[in-house]
Parts: C-alpha cells; structure tokens; sequence
C-alpha cells in the first residue's frame, strides 16, 4: 500500500478540523419529507413578532383598545410558536453531527434563546392589562424583539446558506 502515494502526497499538510468528516453529516433529522421543521415554524414567531411591533404602532397612532387586543394575541402565539421551532431547532442541533460540531450553530442558539426570552416578556408583560402595557413599555419591548428576531432569522439563514446546515448534500460530493 505504502507505494500507492508518493512521499510528497502522504506528507501533504492537512488542516485536521476540515478533514473532520462530522462537518459533511449535516443533513436534517428532524422534518417531512426532507424539509427541516425547524425551517417551517419560524415563519411564524417571525411574523408575529413584526407583526406586534405593527400592532403597538396602531394603537399609538389611533388609541383604539382593539389593537391591544390583537398585540396580546399575536405576542402570544408568537412565543409559543417561538418555543416549538426552538425545540425543533434544538433536537436537530444535538442529534445532527455537522450542526452540533459547528460553533455558528450554538450562536444562533445562544441568540434564539436570547430572542425567545424577549418574546416570552413582551407577551407576559401584557397578561394583566394588554391596554395599558403597550405604552411606552410595550411598544419599547415589541422593537427589541423585532430587532432580535431580525438578528437571529438572519443568522439562522446563514447556517443554511454558507454551510447548508439542515440541508442534503448531493451525492458524489
Ligand atoms: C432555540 C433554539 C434554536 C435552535 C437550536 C435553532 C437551530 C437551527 C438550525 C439547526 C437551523 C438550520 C436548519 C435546520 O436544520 O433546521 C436553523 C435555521 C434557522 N433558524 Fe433556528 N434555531 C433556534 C431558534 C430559532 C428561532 C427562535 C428563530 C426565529 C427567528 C430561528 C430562525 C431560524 C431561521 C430563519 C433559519 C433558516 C431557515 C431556512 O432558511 O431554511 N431559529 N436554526
């Protein structure tokens, strides 16, 4: 065997964190037919949580007491949508090989539960009196955790994208 490479090729440098073979295994566990969960649910507590900030801005604009209304109900789903999507994200960040071994993976983790105890507040903040707690405190919470959601949506695209985290890799490669 030892005459099959050249004394150049077998002392050729190699970077030992590349050669890992985890970092190719990042192929989705958790999903329907190929497409992530995880990708699915986050449409939700992303729109909602935009969506809230919306909400907050109609009530200022207009004082009418059904924007309230509609804030607590969208803060709510939001977070509870918010919370399955993170255990969705979670169980595939510590069962997937080529996610868990990735610290951009545990970045957009320590960012989502960041964002998730954001929208957690904004919503348990509003539980006694949803009409009241939108001004200034409300509205103030709701542009965090659109600016967060922001943060993180864009972090965990780029987990997709620069390292197909979640995705198949076509095979022959
Ligand atoms: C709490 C723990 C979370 C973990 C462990 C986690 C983990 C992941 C993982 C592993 C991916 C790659 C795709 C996949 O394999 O499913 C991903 C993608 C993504 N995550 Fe999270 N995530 C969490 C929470 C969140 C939250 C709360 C949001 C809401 C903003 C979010 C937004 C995204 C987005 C937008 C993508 C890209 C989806 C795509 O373009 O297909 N994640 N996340």
């Amino acid at each position: 065997m030892r005459g099959k490479y050249t004394w150049k090729q077998r002392r050729r440098l190699t970077d030992p964190i590349e050669e890992h073979v985890a970092f190719d295994d990042t192929e989705t566990k958790i999903a329907i037919s190929g497409h992530p969960l995880h990708a699915m649910m986050v449409a939700f507590p992303i729109a909602l949580a935009f969506s809230v900030l919306a909400v907050d801005g109609m009530y200022w604009l207009t004082a009418d007491e059904f924007w309230p209304r509609v804030a607590l109900w969208a803060s709510g789903v939001g977070f509870v949508m918010g919370v399955l999507a993170g255990i969705a994200g979670t169980v595939e960040l510590l069962m997937v090989p080529g996610i868990r071994i990735r610290s951009a993976s545990w970045t957009h983790f320590i960012l989502a539960v960041m964002l998730l105890s954001v929208l957690g507040l904004n919503w348990g903040f509003r539980l006694n009196d949803p009409v009241e707690a939108v001004l200034p405190w409300g509205i103030m919470i709701s542009a965090l955790a659109a600016l967060m959601t922001g943060i993180t949506g864009w972090h965990g695209g780029k987990l997709v994208f620069d390292y197909q985290i979640g995705t198949k890799r076509p095979s022959g490669t």
